[in-house]
């Protein structure tokens, strides 16, 4: 039998939800913690969301802390998702990287994929680097840093195994790349070890303070922020500031921006695409 949310559990678990993962649930969303959470507390043997709320809330041993995030979580992700942010890093990015290395300014390109669900959009921008080193024979692997990190571990466990099923693999993606970077193995396809060794992927939550992460060329925060709430979005555009190198880069999801909530970078334009540059 399904347990229902009461109203006064919908404030608990809303408030529980936002401090371990900084997702907030709208007022009019009750049914995602009940669809998403319901299951849980079933499993953990609570007749009640308010039970499972007394026995877990102070002492929730990290697995089911973990569970709870993951079911939290929407994963939705494609390969080239968008397109704009990989022409840009294509035709605007590289080629100025390019000339920085040819003049000794520059040895790598540091990216950061920040929510990066089960890889695709890391390993799309590995794809499109492998693609300009068949041309420009000045890039070499080491040259790119990319580094993934997503809160969830089941959809980190999914991007390091690299294999996707035939409808994951076929969103986004050309024949052409599909062919050259990857292999049919039965009811999976597997992406090639020479895509996979670009990417590193971590387990991070967006909360956490970014400095032990390093400075980044580029950032990637896209189709996370939505799910936050405003003051979350404006602490988290300002850390990513924080850490983006002199004119670093700041990719968001199509259908977000940042006027609202920073003013520390410039809003650009390529061919209809936006990207933001932190002003420093
Ligand atoms: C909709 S996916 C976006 C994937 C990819 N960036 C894209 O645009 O296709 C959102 C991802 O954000 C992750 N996420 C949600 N809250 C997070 C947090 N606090 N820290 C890190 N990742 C988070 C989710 O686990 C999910 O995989």
């Amino acid at each position: 039998m399904d347990i229902k949310l009461q109203a006064e559990e919908f404030a608990l678990f809303r408030r529980w939800v936002e401090e371990i993962s900084g997702i907030s649930v709208d007022d009019r969303k009750t049914y995602l913690i009940e669809n998403r959470l319901g299951g849980l507390v079933a499993e953990n043997r609570c007749s009640s969301f308010g039970e499972f709320y007394q026995k877990y809330k102070n002492s929730c041993p990290p697995v089911l802390r973990d569970r709870i995030i993951d079911q939290m979580t929407t994963n939705e992700t494609l390969w080239f998702r968008d397109m704009h942010p990989f022409t840009i890093f294509r035709e605007v990015l590289l080629p100025v990287y390019c000339r920085e290395i040819a003049a000794g300014k520059r040895r790598t390109i540091r990216v950061w994929s920040s929510a990066c669900s089960t890889g695709q959009e890391p390993y799309s921008l590995a794809i499109l680097f492998l693609e300009a080193m068949r041309t420009n024979s000045l890039l070499k692997r080491g040259m790119i840093d990319i580094m993934a990190t997503d809160i969830s571990d089941s959809v980190l466990a999914q991007a390091r195994s690299g294999s996707y099923d035939k409808i994951a693999v076929n969103r986004g993606l050309s024949p052409e790349y599909r062919a050259r970077y990857f292999t049919d193995e039965g009811r999976l396809w597997s992406i090639a070890p020479a895509v996979k060794e670009l990417v590193k992927f971590e387990k991070f939550n967006l909360q956490d303070p970014f400095a032990k992460l390093g400075a980044f060329d580029i950032i990637f925060c896209r189709n996370v922020a939505i799910y936050f709430s405003e003051k979350f979005k404006r602490e988290l555009f300002a850390k990513h500031a924080g850490i983006l190198t002199r004119g670093g880069i700041l990719f968001l999801g199509s259908s977000e921006s940042i006027s609202l909530y920073s003013n520390e970078y410039d809003m650009l334009e390529h061919n209809r695409g936006i990207y933001y540059r932190v002003r420093k």
